[in-house]
């Protein structure tokens, strides 16, 4: 096929174009700096191009001779010139519009878990409202409509994600020490490989069209069951400190205001509601998910093979003592 991938050179868009490069599809790639796509330079049949894809004439110059589009855009925190209501949802709307108009047989979206038209936070509420602009029938009944499949994932993980990662690089520079806001938000982490081969796997299969898969890994975890098993995983003390509520919203304020935005008042939000799923979509499409005991110790224990090796013997023990 040829596929049009947007948000391809992000954590899950360079796994995800790599996989399809690999299963034999071409792939344009369009990004804001080819700088982030350094990863996707050796692949042959990736073609990867600066464009702006907020501009409609650009997605329908990127959609020419596409069989597929797959939109990957996304941002954990509005920033100037990038709003959740721009990135989320008006995008999604205009991936629409330049699909129909170059007669692109199928979208494949990326939503989120949670993701809700009425949910606490702008990041669900916005991506809530594009899944139900994606899932509306067409405006002229028998004209030329994309068929659409949606992915809602919990958090992801693998080895360049910003969540087990970024909780061991804290816990670094903390000595351990982790005031943590709603400790107790439940979610199902699941792999990046996983997710992917998902995508791949609806893309084979025409019955995915109209589709919703929701993904999980196997094991529903706290927050704070995450951080305690990366800390173990990657060797790491680990003393969590659960924050309040109201200690939780002001560390969401302030942290906001920083440069990068590390934590926000829209991410506190966003936790406010469990990130499980209500149905397993990974059975519909015949996988069986990974979970974060086989996989962290792939890349937590750094990249010489005796702090691998340790990693996975801390990753047995506490694998034996679960069983136990
Ligand atoms: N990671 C998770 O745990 C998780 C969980 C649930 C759902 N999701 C969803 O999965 C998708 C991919 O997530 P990810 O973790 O791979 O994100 P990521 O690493 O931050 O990548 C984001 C991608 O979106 C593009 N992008 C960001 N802001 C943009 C803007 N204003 N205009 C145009 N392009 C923009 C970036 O492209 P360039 O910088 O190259 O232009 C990049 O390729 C997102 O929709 C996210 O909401 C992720």
């Amino acid at each position: 096929m040829n596929i049009c991938v947007l948000g391809g050179t992000g954590f899950v868009g360079t796994e995800l174009v790599t996989r399809l490069a690999l299963a034999g599809h071409w792939v344009r790639v369009p990004t804001r700096n080819l700088a982030r796509a350094l990863r996707l330079r050796v692949l042959d049949t990736v073609e990867l191009c600066v464009a702006n894809v907020q501009d409609l004439t650009a997605l329908g110059r990127l959609f020419a001779g596409c069989d597929a589009v797959i939109n990957l855009v996304g941002i954990l925190n509005a920033r100037r010139g990038a709003s959740f209501q721009a990135v989320h949802t008006e995008l999604p709307a205009k991936v629409l519009a330049a699909a129909r108009a170059a007669a692109v047989a199928r979208i494949l979206h990326m939503s989120a878990l949670g993701a809700d038209p009425h949910a606490p936070s702008h990041y669900l509420r916005s991506k809530g409202a594009a899944e139900a602009l994606l899932r509306a029938p067409p405006p002229h009944p028998g004209s030329p409509h994309p068929g659409v499949t949606i992915f809602r994932p919990s958090v992801i993980f693998g080895a360049r994600d910003s969540l087990t990662n970024r909780l061991a690089g804290l816990l670094r520079r903390t000595a351990g020490l982790l005031p943590l806001a709603r400790a107790g938000a439940r979610f199902a982490p699941v792999y990046v490989g996983d997710v992917c081969a998902a995508f791949l796997a609806a893309l084979a299969r025409p019955a995915s069209v109209g589709a919703t898969y929701e993904l999980c890994g196997p094991q529903v975890m706290t927050l704070a069951g995450i951080v305690r098993l990366t800390a173990h995983v990657a060797g790491l003390r680990c003393r969590i400190v659960p924050l309040p509520n109201a200690v939780g919203w002001l560390q969401g304020l302030v942290m906001g205001l920083l440069p990068g935005k590390p934590f926000s008042l829209d991410n506190f939000r966003s936790l406010a509601i469990d990130c499980v799923c209500r149905e397993d979509g990974f059975a519909r499409l015949g996988i069986r998910p990974q979970g974060m005991l086989a996989v962290l110790p792939t890349y937590l224990g750094g990249n010489d093979p005796e702090g691998q090796l340790d990693a996975l013997r801390r990753a047995e023990e506490l694998e034996r003592s679960a069983d136990a």
